[in-house]
């Protein structure tokens, strides 16, 4: 197939172009770098089975030749209030990118007639009243609140791609993502595992935000990537309802903070700061949909998916 890819030089988006590449795909990645960076693509420079248009998804797209799938994963996703890269110094332009920018995919989707996928995320659940989450829950959203430009541009994005598919035919995808970490996730964009990571090798306090009692289930991009690419081939019943994508094996978030000073053998103590105001209490998927439909459930125990993202930061600390 030919691929065009949105968000392509991100975290995710660089996994994912790397793993269609291997399997013999051609890869159009557009990106506007708002908060991807080349260096997670420079390794494919100069093959011509992959092609990169710097670009900004909100105001069009345009992408010459043959698209047989269109990838949507162009977003801020981080939510820390202090990083420059997190989309609540971004909120204009993460709620274009989930409405206007899906909407332009999904009209280059439409028009090719290409199978369309979705990065949809868990924050669509917002600060959930059902544990685990399901993909019947609704959700909990605040539609005013700090996260809500990227909860609220995230369902719009879903109901657009539903609308595509129900009223136009549209073969979509929905993938909803819970916490993935792994190499190539900017240390700067204040995500928790990059952050910890950062000040770990450092040697400084690792700075939890609240009590640290509030939980995530961390899935490792490898995982994650192979269920993204089963979630493409899917046919069948079901396949264009939503699929919860992430690891169930829930812990508090001081617990990853301990494990990550363990791993990198950092002495300094825990440094507590105010709670984030919105911060989702617990996170945790329920994959029954996925096991079923995908036969998919991530396999990477977490220490090995926290050494590997540990070596990958080393050179930068
Ligand atoms: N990492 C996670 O844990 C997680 C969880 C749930 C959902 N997601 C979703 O997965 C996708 C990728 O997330 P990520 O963690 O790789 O983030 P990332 O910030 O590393 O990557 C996002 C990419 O999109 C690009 N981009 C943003 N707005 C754009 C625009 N208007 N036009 C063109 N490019 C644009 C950025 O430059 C960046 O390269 C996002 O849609 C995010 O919402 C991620």
């Amino acid at each position: 197939m030919r691929i065009l890819l949105t968000g392509g030089a991100g975290f995710i988006g660089s996994h994912l172009c790397d793993r269609l590449l291997a399997d013999g795909h051609r890869v159009v990645v557009v990106d506007n770098l708002v908060t991807g960076q080349m260096s997670n693509l420079v390794h494919l420079a100069g093959r011509d089975d992959f092609l990169f248009l710097k670009s900004d998804v909100s105001n069009f797209i345009f992408v010459p030749g043959e698209v047989d799938a269109v990838l949507h994963f162009a977003s801020p996703a981080s939510p820390n209030p202090r990083s420059p890269f997190g989309y609540p110094a971004l909120p204009i332009p993460t709620l274009k990118v989930g409405a206007l920018g899906t909407h332009h995919t999904l009209g280059v989707a439409h028009s090719r007639g290409a199978r369309y996928l979705l990065a949809s995320t868990s924050e669509i659940y917002g600060d959930p009243q059902v544990h685990p989450q399901d993909e019947t829950y609704v959700g909990h959203v605040d539609p005013i609140g700090p996260r809500s430009v990227y909860d609220e541009a995230k369902r719009f994005a879903e109901a657009i791609t539903m609308a595509y598919h129900r009223f136009h035919g549209v073969d979509t995808r929905i993938a909803r993502i819970f916490n993935t970490y792994g190499p190539r996730m900017r240390a700067d964009d204040g995500r928790a595992v990059p952050n910890f990571i950062t000040q770990a090798l450092a040697g400084q306090a690792l700075t939890v935000y609240g009590t640290g009692a509030q939980t995530r289930s961390f899935c490792y991009i490898d995982d994650l990537i192979d269920g993204l690419v089963r979630l493409l081939a899917a046919e069948g019943p079901g396949v264009h309802e939503p699929v919860n994508l992430g690891n169930p094996n829930e812990m508090t978030v001081l617990a990853l903070a301990e494990r990550i000073n363990a791993l990198t053998g950092n002495r300094s103590p825990i440094r507590y700061e105010a709670a984030e105001s919105d911060d989702p209490q617990q996170r945790q998927p329920d994959i029954a949909r996925a096991r079923a439909l995908l036969g998919w459930s991530p396999s990477t125990d977490l220490d090995a998916g926290l050494r590997r993202t540990v070596d990958s930061f080393r050179p930068r600390a």
